[in-house]
């Protein structure tokens, strides 16, 4: 045999396999998702997302504390149970659970924790939709006026980044134009850029309680058909200011998450969802698959297409259990 190229020198033992590795993970991408609540020692296990709760601010704090320790040191809050109304205000009341939660735990832990929130009122909506509802319709720019004072209490209250999800256009350029005349030029912004109209939000939406309670949100989020326009979704946020670019979901939009790290100057982020999550993590239970296996080839896939930054309710495992 008179063969030149052998492709398989290079992954003759692990140690030149990590060598030429082309693809490196570390702890420094991941980003956990938290839900908050009102009320005092709730951890309340959501169903459908197997090892995710809810967490009152005391238990919020108690968790954030050992993710810290094992190296999870940015967090994204969402905000449940809070009084739903037509308008969704709770959103940014005086008492809403989100600006606590944040205040909570930048009291706590100061500049070691990074907290982003999560910016849409679909959880604060009685009618589930992202924004304001007019016959039938979302609205788009009251919606907007609307999402730009929750960014605003969220700012208010400490958060590092605020991560608009809503799907509406213009927001990104009003939520920042709103947090740097208020004197929050250093909050960060992160926009749910390219947000498809997805069933795998499935388990998250009985999490947050947020389904549309008519209709669906094909006429703001992203049809899965497209291509081209996740492009045009991606450069019209930063031309309006987004500091990173989220790709949403993660696993059936890996063409996405490429296209857009080719056409992009900011940091790429994509969002492993509920659904993607609780596939794994239901066929595992079931014995059907080698979690950490499976888990941590999903990363490389995301980090492989592109992603510059993975946020999945894998990372607490991630990082405890020395998958990496
Ligand atoms: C709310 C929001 C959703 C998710 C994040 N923010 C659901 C939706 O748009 O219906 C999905 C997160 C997940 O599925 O893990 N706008
Ligand atoms: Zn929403």
């Amino acid at each position: 045999m008179n063969i030149t190229q052998r492709p398989r020198r290079n992954r003759r033992n692990a140690i030149i396999r990590n060598m030429v590795a082309e693809t490196r993970l570390n702890s420094d991408m991941f980003i956990y998702p938290y839900f908050v609540t009102h009320g005092n020692g709730v951890v309340n296990p959501i169903g459908a997302m197997p090892g995710v709760n809810h967490f009152s601010i005391d238990t919020l704090l108690t968790d954030a504390e050992k993710g810290l320790k094992a190296g999870i040191n940015k967090l994204l809050l969402f905000g449940v149970g809070e009084e739903k109304s037509e308008d969704g205000h709770t959103a940014h009341g005086e008492s809403s659970i989100v600006p606590a939660a944040v205040k909570a735990l930048k009291n706590a832990f100061g500049s070691d924790v990074y907290v982003i929130t999560d910016v849409c009122v679909c959880a604060y909506t009685t009618h589930g939709h992202c924004g304001i509802l007019h016959h039938g319709e979302v609205k788009n720019d009251s919606s907007v006026e609307l999402l730009t004072r929750m960014a605003l209490a969220h700012a208010q209250a400490g958060a590092d980044m605020v991560a608009p999800s809503d799907m509406m256009d213009g927001r990104v350029g009003a939520i920042r134009q709103t947090l740097d005349s208020n004197g929050f030029e250093h909050t960060a912004l992160m926009s749910y850029a390219v947000k498809f109209a997805s069933a795998y939000y499935g388990p998250f939406r009985e999490a947050a309680d947020s389904s549309p309670q008519q209709g669906d949100r094909k006429a703001y989020q992203m049809d899965p058909r497209n291509g081209n326009e996740a492009i045009r979704e991606a450069l019209l946020d930063v031309q309006e200011g987004a500091d990173i670019i989220m790709v949403k979901p993660a696993l059936a939009y890996l063409d996405i998450i490429r296209r857009v790290k080719d056409e992009v100057n900011v940091p790429v982020a994509c969002y492993n969802v509920s659904g993607e999550y609780s596939m794994v993590k239901n066929a595992a239970a079931a014995g059907l698959i080698d979690e950490p296996r499976i888990v941590m080839e999903n990363m490389t896939a995301f980090a492989r297409a592109g992603a510059d930054i993975i946020i999945t309710y894998h990372a607490r495992d991630i990082v405890e259990k020395g998958w990496l």
